[in-house]
């Protein structure tokens, strides 16, 4: 029988307890599992792309069957490179779902024989996002509920040099939580 190959594409800017957790996940279901990070020349990112290579390559050094890449052009065609036969998504809340039905869809359009795969991380993750991520650290937010612990150590290193991580007062904008926290967004 053939070994299913999943890539699992995405901006992970930064990788966050959520795509960990869709990680785990995915490598148990494929035999192989890409995590393929998208090189876009276009978008301002806050870790280049050979940060969040280095940085997904640590943490996922456990999984035998996972690695990491980076890729441009279009997924499917990433994907028909490897001989990939899925692409993994998460999907956190309803509000993903349009976006990634969208996407889903035209990748099926653009190349049939690949199937999209949804999965949805741990609820207790479900309303974190890496922009969300981004806003609080570059604000002098914790973030330790939200990224491991090797992410929040970069993001401090990432604003400290960029002289923009500013203290915070007291405690009232902690962790997101509640309604707050639940804010849905866009993937990103
Ligand atoms: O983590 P993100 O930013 O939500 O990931 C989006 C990503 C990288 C999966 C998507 O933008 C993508 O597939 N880009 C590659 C270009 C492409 O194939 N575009 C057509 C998608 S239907």
């Amino acid at each position: 029988m053939s070994r299913k190959i999943a890539i699992y594409p995405g901006s992970f800017d930064p990788p966050t307890k959520g795509h960990l957790d869709l990680i785990a996940r995915g490598s148990r279901i494929f035999d192989e599992l890409v995590v393929a990070i998208l090189r876009n020349p276009e978008k301002t990112s806050l870790f280049t792309v050979a940060e969040r290579k280095e940085m997904i390559e640590l943490l996922t050094s456990g999984y035998k069957n996972v690695r990491v890449d980076t890729f441009e052009g279009l997924t499917v065609d990433y994907a028909t490179s490897l001989r990939a036969t899925a692409v993994l998504r998460g999907i956190r809340a309803i509000s993903d779902y349009e976006y990634e039905l969208q996407m889903a869809l035209m990748n099926r359009k653009l190349q049939p024989s690949l199937e999209t795969v949804f999965m949805m991380p741990a609820e207790h993750y479900s309303y974190i996002s890496s922009r969300l991520v981004r806003e609080i650290a570059g604000m002098g937010g914790p973030v330790g509920a939200l990224v491991p612990g090797l992410i929040e150590q970069r993001l401090r290193a990432k604003f400290k040099s960029a002289g923009d991580f500013p203290k915070r007062s007291t405690s009232k904008a902690s962790a997101p939580q509640g309604k707050r926290g639940k804010t849905r967004t866009k993937k990103s």
